[in-house]
This record gives structure tokens, C-alpha cells and sequence, in this order.
């Protein structure tokens, strides 16, 4: 594997590699173990031109661990703002000798397009890229799944909300449907789906009454107001009552369910506080499980360049 670009298209054999090697570092995530050296001497760069809380500090963590040296380009405070384009400030980060471009985007394709261009011996993992690909989210959020409810040919996943401008649902579902579980639903009103969604291998609902009968994990998904575009959006009262979880709602998957979401949150609109912090949620979890997964993509990607 030379980039981390999407989970659409990798085989079940790198999925699985990449989960089993993350399992290995999750010591290292939860301080049992304090550094492995398997990328002393490389230099990792973090190249955020969109906002980020988890995906930044994690891969920051990530690579510290791995006791790489780590950059953290503050992309306001560069010479973007000057005009450069974005391959002269790659070219630039390249000549001071970074061995990976961690990158997130607004815009789809702009991991892609960064690693056609870098020289062959660097190596690109996208962060997330407009409503496209966040693909290290999507292995992250399945391996969260693989440690509670390790049976993953037994499963059904349901993921609510707003779909269409997710990037985490689409990396989530090519990972879940690619590693063979056999039930994954979307629950959306229609104007919040892709067009042919079910063409991606999911079962679709409009009806969380109907759509969380029985599933054995609620991911819940944030109204991505920022790439609406303007659009009519509904109220968050209305959005709530309709598509937001609360305990009646989750009442109605297997009482062993687990509850996910990537965050951010937005409590009371997509998600009751109550079930938010409640004994079902792994919320937390994804964050620390996050730190492994990161390390075991920055350490695989590595490993195939010596
Ligand atoms: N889940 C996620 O991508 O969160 P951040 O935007 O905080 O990185």
C-alpha cells in the first residue's frame, strides 16, 4: 500500500491487516506502553485545510508513538493565504524531507491529487476530502465495532442521518459490506440520501421505528449543515424528533447494542444527551481506538517503502 486514499476498492485482506496490526497497538493507545520506534527518523506532516478536533490530534498521538517526528502545518497561519497553491506547499513541506502527508480537504479528490504529484518515496493518507473518503474514520469505526462484537459475519449496522454529505458513511459502508457483514442499513429521509444508495450494498429506511428493530449497532451521523449548500434544511426540532436517538428509540435495537458516532456531535439534534453519555455509547472508545488504527496505517505505509 503506497496511499491511504479510500476504503473503496481494498481488498478484505488489507482491511484485515490493517485491523489485526491495530489491535497490536492498542496498548500503546491506552499508555499501557509508552512509544514503539517503528518510524523513528521519519517525519510525518499533518496538512489541515478544513477544521478538525479527533482526526488532527489523533494522528499527531499516532505518530508521536510511533516516535516519528510530527508537523502540524496551521494552514490559516501559512503562506495559503499568500496565494500558494497547494502542491507548491507540499513541494515545500517535500524539500524539508517529509516521508507522509496526512491531508484533509474541503474538496473531493484532494488527497488524490496531492498523491499523484508527490515523489515516489512519499507517502499520502486522506484525512477526509469533502463529501468523498474518510477512510482512516471508516476503519477506525469498524474496528471499534470488531472489538465489541467480534462476530462481524453475524452483525447489522445500522447508520442514521445525513448520508449524502458524509464522508464517513460511504468510507464506513464500502469497509462494513467489503469485510462480509451481512446487514448494513441506512436510516434517512430521502433528501438526505445519494441517489441509488441501496447500489452500495446497503438496506435503506426512512423509518427509524422500522430501521433499528434489532440491529446490533446504531452509528448516528451529524446534519452536515456546512455542505448543504444553502439548502432547506429542517429544524433541529424537527430533525430530532424524527431522527434523533433516545432511549425510546434505541430501546428498539438488541439491548446489547452499542452506540457510535464520529463526532463532532450536536447534542438534542441528532442524538439525546442521555444516550450520548448512556452505558450503550462507545463514543469515547472510537477516539482512543482511533490512535491504534492511525498507527497501524502510518506503520504499514512505511513498512512498504523500505
Ligand atoms: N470524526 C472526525 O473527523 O472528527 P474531526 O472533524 O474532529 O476530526
Amino acid at each position: 500500500l503506497q496511499h491511504l486514499l479510500t476504503t473503496e476498492g481494498l481488498p478484505r485482506a488489507i482491511l484485515n491487516q490493517i485491523l489485526d496490526t491495530a489491535e497490536s497497538f492498542v496498548g500503546v493507545a491506552e499508555r499501557e506502553v509508552k512509544k514503539v520506534p517503528l518510524l523513528r527518523g521519519k517525519t510525518v506532516c499533518n496538512i489541515f485545510f478544513e477544521n478538525s478536533t479527533r482526526t488532527r490530534t489523533t494522528f499527531e498521538i499516532a505518530a508521536k508513538r510511533l516516535s516519528a517526528d510530527v508537523i502540524t502545518l496551521n494552514v490559516s497561519t501559512s503562506s495559503q493565504s499568500k496565494g500558494e497553491t497547494i502542491l507548491d506547499t507540499v513541494n515545500n513541506l517535500t524539500a524539508m524531507h517529509a516521508d507522509m502527508f496526512v491531508v484533509r480537504h474541503a474538496e473531493s479528490g484532494a488527497a488524490h491529487f496531492i498523491a499523484r504529484h508527490v515523489a515516489p518515496h512519499i507517502h499520502v493518507i486522506n484525512a477526509g476530502d469533502g463529501r468523498h473518503a474518510h477512510p482512516t474514520q471508516g476503519l477506525l469505526d469498524v474496528f471499534t465495532i470488531r472489538r465489541y462484537k467480534p462476530d462481524m459475519h453475524n452483525l447489522r449496522v445500522a447508520i442514521i442521518g445525513d448520508v449524502l454529505h458524509s464522508r464517513v458513511a460511504r468510507s464506513e459502508i464500502h469497509a462494513l459490506t467489503t469485510l462480509g457483514v451481512p446487514e448494513v442499513r441506512v436510516i434517512a429521509p430521502k433528501t438526505l440520501l445519494p441517489q441509488h444508495v441501496e447500489k452500495l450494498g446497503v438496506q435503506v429506511y426512512h423509518d427509524m421505528n422500522e430501521g433499528l428493530k434489532d440491529v446490533d449497532v446504531v452509528m448516528m451521523l451529524r446534519l452536515q449543515n456546512e455542505r448543504m449548500n444553502g439548502a432547506l434544511l429542517p429544524s433541529a426540532q424537527e430533525y430530532f424528533k424524527c431522527y434523533g436517538l433516545t432511549p425510546e428509540k434505541l430501546a428498539l435495537a438488541k439491548p446489547d447494542a452499542i452506540v457510535m458516532h464520529p463526532g463532532p456531535m450536536n447534542r438534542g439534534v441528532e442524538i439525546d444527551s442521555v444516550v450520548a453519555d448512556g452505558g450503550q455509547s462507545v463514543i469515547l472508545p472510537q477516539v482512543t481506538y482511533g490512535i491504534a488504527v492511525r498507527m497501524a496505517v502510518m506503520s504499514i505505509l512505511a513498512g512498504n517503502s523500505e
